[in-house]
C-alpha cells in the first residue's frame, strides 16, 4: 500500500476554493427554462382550485403543471423501505402535509418563475390535522426492519427487579433538518427517447432506477449525472422532488427545465429526522454490572412513507447485560415524511442510552468510564455472534488518557471559573458497518494510465481522493496514473454515498476489478459486478465504535452552554486517508454538537406548519460555536471487507450529543433529557 493510509488533501480542493467546481444549479444548458415549486400551506385537506389563469400572462411564464395535467406516475416506485408516496407528486388533490408540492410554474427565467409561483392562487378545503407527536399516541404501531426491530433476551422485568440500582427515564429529541449547504437542484431534459438529468444527490444509479420506475421507462432510457455535491446527510439519498418535477417540466414543455428549491422549501418538502421519545430502563448490581437494558423508542412518521428510526440498534451491541429488550413504535401523523439523517437512529438512540448510562454511573457512584469498561461484552449481547473487530475499550482508554479524564472529580457542580460552571462528560457509541454490491469498470489506456469508472458520488467527503488512492494501490501504479470517473448512472449499479458504506462498497468493486485486470496482464477493459455478498458477513457482528469526550461551560445567569473541548477516538478499521477521515469525523462531531445545543424544528400547534423553516429560525452550529476538536483513530483492520475498512461516514455524529449532555450535568448538576439544551432549559 503506497497511497492508502497517506494524508492527501482533496483532489478537487483547488477547484472548490477557486469557484471552478460546479454544483447542480451551476451547469449551463442550452435553452433552459426554470421551474418554481408551489407548496401546500395547509397540513391536511384537498386542493379546491388552482387559478392558473391568474399567472399565465405574467412575463415569461410558459405554463403551470398541477394535479389535473401532470404526467401520471407509476405508484410502485419506491426507496429502500418500499413504495414511497412522497414520490407521487401532483397526482391528485389530496394534501397529506403542509409543504407538499401542489404545482410547478415554468418560465423563461428563475425570477419570472418565482414571481409567478408567489402569485399563483391556490385554495384548499381544509380537514382536521394531527401533527402532535406523543409516545402514547393512539395511532402508534410496532415498527421493525432488518436493521432494527424488537428483541427479547432473557427476562428483563425479573432482572430489573433483582437490580441494586435502576435508572428509568425518558429522553426526547425534536424534528431535525439535514441542512446541507447546497439546496436541492435538478435539471432535466429529453434527448430523443432518453430522459437525462443533472441532479444533486447521493447516488445517481439508485435514483435513476427510481426515476425510471416513476416514469415507466426502462433503466437504459434514464441517465442521471452529478458533478460536485454540497452535502446530503441523507436528504439526497432519495429521488428528490426537484428531480421529479424537473422531469415533468421537461416532458411537458419539450425543453430543459431546472428546478432549484429555495432554502425554506428544502426545510418544508425534503426529508427530516423524526422527533423521538425514548424510555430507557437500566438495572445494575452494586458493582456496576448490568442486569437489564430495556429501551423503547417512539418516533413520528408519515403514512406516505415507511421509514424506521432505528434508535435501539446500538443498544444491541454496546454493553453486556443479562437481559435486553427493545421496542420501536411508529406514530403516523400529518407531517413531512421523515427519512434517514446523519447517523439515523443511532444519533438520537445514543443520546438516550448514553445519558442513561451516565445517570446510572452517578447513582452507583462509579466513574462513567469504569462503568463502560466493566460491561464490555465478549460476544454480541443479543446476537451471540463474535465481533468481527471492536476496539471500543481502546477508544475509551486512549481517549481518557489524551483528555485527562483520570483527574476528574465525578461530583457535579463543583468547578466554577469566573461566572461559569465547568464540566466534562463522555459517551461510547457504535454504528453498523458493511459493504453493498456495486459495479466498476477499469480500462488500461495506451498512455499507461487507467480509467476507473464507478457510480460513486462525492458529497464533499473526499470520495474522489479516497477512491483514487484505493485504485492506484489496487493497480500498483501512482495516483497520477488514475483517471477516476464517478457520478453517472451510466457507469452501472453502485451503492450510494450513504449508510457509512460508500467507500467500503466502491472499494470492493474497484479492488475486484483490478484483480481481474491483473489476470489480463493489465491489458484491455474489465467490468466487475459484486452482486454476491461478502464472505462471512452474516456470521460476525460488524460495527464501528467510538468514545467521545466533551468539556463544557454553563452560565447559570444566562443559561448559555458552550463546548470548550471535544475529543473523539474512533475505531473504523483501516483509515484510507487520515486527513479526510479526520475531516469527516470532526464534521460529524460538529453535527452532534449542533444536535445537542441548537437544532430544533418547531411547529405551530394550531396550523401544524413549521415556523422556523430557515436559517434565521433553525439554528445550526456556526464557526464561533465550535471549539478546537481532537479526533484520532485506533489502529484496526476489519476482516472480510476490502482493505479492512469499516466506514467513517456517520460514526462521528453519533455519541457527541450524549457526551455534551453528560458534561452539562457535571457542570450544573442538572440532567437535560430533552434536546436541544436551550437556554431556557438550563435556566429552569
Ligand atoms: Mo446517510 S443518513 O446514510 O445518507
Amino acid at each position: 500500500m503506497k497511497a492508502v493510509g497517506v494524508a492527501q488533501p482533496r483532489i478537487e480542493g483547488p477547484a472548490k476554493v477557486t469557484g471552478a467546481a460546479r454544483y447542480a444549479a451551476d451547469i449551463p444548458i442550452e435553452g433552459l427554462a426554470f421551474g418554481a415549486v408551489v407548496l401546500a400551506t395547509v397540513s391536511r385537506g384537498r386542493i379546491r382550485e388552482i387559478d392558473v389563469g391568474a399567472v399565465c400572462d405574467l412575463p415569461g411564464v410558459l405554463g403551470v403543471i398541477h394535479h389535473r395535467n401532470a404526467p401520471r406516475l407509476n405508484p410502485k416506485a419506491g426507496g429502500f423501505f418500499g413504495p414511497d408516496g412522497q414520490l407521487q407528486l401532483l397526482q391528485d388533490e389530496v394534501i397529506p402535509f403542509a409543504g407538499r408540492p401542489v404545482a410547478l410554474v415554468v418560465a423563461e427565467t428563475f425570477e419570472q418563475a418565482q414571481a409567478a409561483a408567489h402569485a399563483l392562487p391556490v385554495t384548499y378545503d381544509e380537514e382536521p390535522h394531527d401533527t402532535g407527536f406523543t409516545a402514547d399516541h393512539p395511532a402508534g404501531r410496532p415498527a421493525s426492519t432488518i436493521f432494527d426491530g424488537p428483541v427479547d433476551v432473557a427476562d428483563v422485568e425479573a432482572e430489573l427487579a433483582a437490580s441494586s440500582v435502576v435508572v428509568e427515564e425518558r429522553y426526547r429529541t425534536p424534528e431535525e433538518h439535514h441542512s446541507a449547504m447546497e439546496p436541492h437542484s435538478a435539471t432535466a431534459w429529453w434527448d430523443g427517447e432518453r430522459l437525462e438529468a443533472i441532479d444533486s444527490n447521493q447516488g445517481p444509479f439508485v435514483i435513476a432506477a427510481t426515476l425510471a420506475t416513476l416514469f415507466s421507462l426502462s433503466l437504459e432510457k434514464v441517465r442521471i449525472r452529478t458533478e460536485h455535491v454540497g452535502g446530503g446527510f441523507g436528504s439526497k439519498g432519495l429521488c428528490g422532488p426537484q428531480l421529479i418535477l424537473a422531469a415533468m417540466g421537461a416532458q411537458r414543455f419539450g425543453r430543459p427545465v431546472r428546478v432549484t428549491l429555495t432554502r425554506t422549501q428544502v426545510f418544508l418538502t425534503t426529508a427530516m429526522r423524526p422527533a423521538t421519545d425514548q424510555r430507557i430502563r437500566i438495572g445494575a448490581d452494586a458493582d456496576g454490572r448490568l442486569r437489564a437494558i430495556w429501551h423503547e423508542s417512539a418516533f413520528e412518521i408519515s403514512p406516505l412513507v415507511e421509514y424506521i428510526e432505528g434508535c435501539t440498534e446500538l443498544t444491541k451491541t454496546l454493553y453486556a447485560a443479562r437481559a435486553i429488550r427493545t421496542r420501536l413504535t411508529a406514530v403516523p401523523l400529518d407531517i413531512l415524511p421523515p427519512y434517514s439523517m446523519r447517523g439515523p437512529g443511532a444519533a438520537p438512540g445514543s443520546f438516550a442510552l448514553e445519558s442513561a448510562m451516565d445517570e446510572l454511573a452517578e447513582r452507583l457512584g462509579i466513574d462513567p468510564l469504569e462503568l463502560r469498561l466493566r460491561n464490555e461484552p465478549a460476544t454480541g449481547p443479543v446476537s451471540g455472534l463474535p465481533f468481527s473487530s471492536r476496539n471500543l475499550v481502546e477508544c475509551l482508554r486512549e481517549g481518557a488518557r489524551r483528555f485527562g479524564w483520570g483527574t476528574r472529580d465525578h461530583r457535579p457542580r463543583l468547578r466554577r471559573e469566573g461566572s461559569v460552571l465547568v464540566g466534562t462528560g463522555l459517551a461510547a457509541t457504535s454504528f453498523s458497518a458493511g459493504a453493498f454490491p456495486s459495479s466498476a469498470t477499469i480500462t488500461a489506456e495506451a498512455d499507461a494510465t487507467f480509467t476507473v469508472a464507478i457510480g460513486a458520488t462525492d458529497l464533499g467527503t473526499g470520495a474522489r481522493t479516497a477512491l483514487t488512492a484505493i485504485a492506484a494501490d489496487a493497480l500498483e501504479v501512482a495516483t497520477e496514473q488514475i483517471r477516476l470517473r464517478i457520478s453517472d448512472s451510466d457507469l452501472g449499479p453502485a451503492w450510494s454515498a450513504g449508510g457509512s458504506r460508500g467507500t467500503t462498497s466502491w472499494a470492493w468493486a474497484i479492488t475486484e476489478a483490478a484483480e481481474k485486470l491483473r489476470g489480463q496482464e493489465w491489458r484491455g477493459t474489465v467490468t466487475i459486478d459484486t452482486t454476491q455478498s461478502l464472505g462471512g458477513l452474516a456470521d460476525r457482528e460488524r460495527h464501528a465504535y467510538s468514545a467521545v469526550f466533551a468539556e463544557v461551560t454553563a452560565d447559570p445567569a444566562t443559561g448559555e452552554v458552550r463546548v470548550r473541548r471535544l475529543l473523539g477516538m474512533f475505531a473504523v478499521g483501516r483509515v484510507v486517508n487520515p486527513l479526510l477521515a479526520r475531516s469527516q469525523v470532526i464534521g460529524g462531531m460538529i453535527g452532534g454538537l449542533s444536535m445537542a445545543l441548537h437544532e430544533e424544528g418547531m411547529r405551530d400547534p394550531v396550523t401544524g406548519r413549521h415556523v422556523n423553516a430557515d436559517f434565521a429560525g433553525y439554528h445550526i452550529a456556526a464557526h464561533a460555536d465550535v471549539p478546537d476538536i481532537e479526533a484520532d483513530f485506533v489502529p484496526g483492520h476489519e476482516p472480510g471487507i476490502p482493505l479492512g475498512m469499516k466506514g467513517a461516514g456517520e460514526i462521528g455524529n453519533v455519541g457527541t450529543a450524549a457526551a455534551i449532555v453528560n458534561a452539562v450535568w457535571h457542570a450544573t448538576g442538572v440532567r437535560q433529557r430533552s434536546l436541544p439544551i436551550r437556554l431556557d432549559r438550563v435556566l429552569e
